[in-house]
């Protein structure tokens, strides 16, 4: 099977000299398996014509954002919904600093807005204009976005000086392909510009942090949670323009704006909060790190260590998640497996288990992946009977945001 078979790869073709490799480049992508689209901007057309792409990919190439026709057809949200990765080669300087901006004024910029799959720019121009500050801020921050940089090589340039700015061989660009989809998308590579997740009008509810779980006045069982990854789930929503309520075990988090906390110490008082909001509730996230245990009794003084040894009766907590999806009037219901191998089996075993629509699964144990406490994450997301998305490790926000574009498509499917 070829590295990239049922691998949809839309190609955006800017206003460049080094455009004519991109028909090349469209070749190599497709002998590598790939299904390719193309879109064209009004720059690169300049340079090279749609009807050469069109030939060699055999499909219509995309060239306008307010198109009748190509809105009946593949309109541009369907297209950026369709596209496993986005290849922007070249990427003149003027693209750059576009998509930097965010704007949204052509089709390959509101289909960069419009992702949530994993973009490369292969920047090439001149090398003077590579190398000025305006073109590297702008490259920096598509990069701090998440955006893969394709670094351009260095050499002879069409406009007769030497320099950096060539655009890499379609050979060497595809092979950069193959490898990011080889490994599962690299480590802070797999976030995109921007998250097109509508949650308006949904109400959403969400746990997180841990529970605390008192033995006596003094002393009690909890666990590492910080409760990063709820909170971050909870400002994504509420940025997505969902009205969102957090159920909160105790953490160092500040709430994030637009939403409402409730704040509690036990699984049961947790429980108690989750209950009165379910009714009215679309989509229900646990994230939370409920204790599994608690005191069969809670000491009524400081108990006293006498002895060399002590018993602790504990009896199992409530599982909030589960208790909610066996309603007749569930939400959405969304749960948090942490595992350690077997990823996929155990989550899924695990959506079964508690009646769920999704899951989200960690992979745990991996000295090189920490969770807890960490500022990053990476999920597989599973639902239905087939579904699946990886969400390759990025900063928490921008695995929360993916995570929600996931669950939003599942709200509403189109
Ligand atoms: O069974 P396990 O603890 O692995 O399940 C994890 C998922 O279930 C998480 O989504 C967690 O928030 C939720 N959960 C819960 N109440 C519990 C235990 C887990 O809501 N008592």
């Amino acid at each position: 099977m070829a590295a990239l078979t049922s691998k949809k790869i839309l190609l955006g073709i800017t206003g460049g000299i080094a455009s004519y490799k991109s028909a090349i480049l469209a070749r190599r992508l497709q002998d590598a398996g790939a299904d390719v689209r193309v879109v064209m901007t009004d720059g690169a057309q300049a340079f090279i014509t749609p009807l050469t792409l069109q030939a060699l990919t055999g499909n219509p190439v995309h060239t306008e954002l307010l198109d009748e026709a190509a809105e009946a057809g593949m309109g541009h949200i369907e297209l950026a919904r369709w596209a496993d990765a986005i290849l922007i080669a070249p990427a003149s300087a003027n693209t750059l600093a576009r998509l930097a901006n965010g704007l949204a004024d052509d089709l390959l910029g509101t289909l960069c807005l419009a992702t949530r799959s994993p973009i490369f720019v292969a920047p090439a121009m001149n090398h003077q204009m590579w190398a000025h500050a305006a073109t590297q801020a702008n490259t920096q921050t598509l990069i701090e976005r998440g955006v893969t940089v394709l670094e351009p090589d260095s050499g002879h340039q069409a406009c007769g000086e030497t320099g950096s700015g060539r655009m890499p061989e379609p050979e060497d660009l595809t092979q950069q392909i193959i490898d990011w989809f080889a490994r599962g998308g690299s480590p802070d590579q797999s976030h995109v510009i921007s998250h097109a997740t509508n949650l308006a009008n949904k109400r959403v509810l969400i746990t997180a942090g841990p529970t605390v779980e008192p033995i006596d006045p003094v002393r009690y069982i909890s666990n590492h949670s910080s409760g990063k990854m709820g909170y971050a789930i909870a400002e994504a929503a509420a940025a997505a323009g969902a009205t969102v309520t957090l159920v909160s075990g105790p953490t160092q988090l500040s709430t994030p704006p637009g939403v409402t906390r409730i704040d509690v110490q036990q699984a049961n008082d947790m429980l108690d909060a989750v209950l009165s909001h379910v009714p009215g509730s679309d989509v229900f996230i646990a994230v939370a790190a409920v204790a599994d245990y608690r005191m069969a009794a809670i000491a009524d003084e400081k108990i006293k260590k006498n002895s060399d040894e002590m018993t602790l009766t504990l009896v199992k907590n409530p599982d909030i998640l589960k208790t909610v999806a066996q309603r007749a009037d569930r939400p959405y219901c969304v749960g948090f497996a942490a595992e350690t191998e077997h990823v996929e089996k155990h989550a899924r075993g695990k959506l079964l288990r508690k009646n769920l629509d999704m899951i989200a699964a960690n992979h745990v144990g991996q000295s090189d992946a920490p969770v807890f406490g960490s500022d990053s994450n990476a999920l597989d997301v599973y639902w239905g009977d087939d579904g699946h998305q990886h969400i390759a490790r990025a900063p928490k926000n921008d695995v929360a945001a993916a995570l929600l574009a996931i669950v939003a498509d599942q709200l509403n499917p189109t």
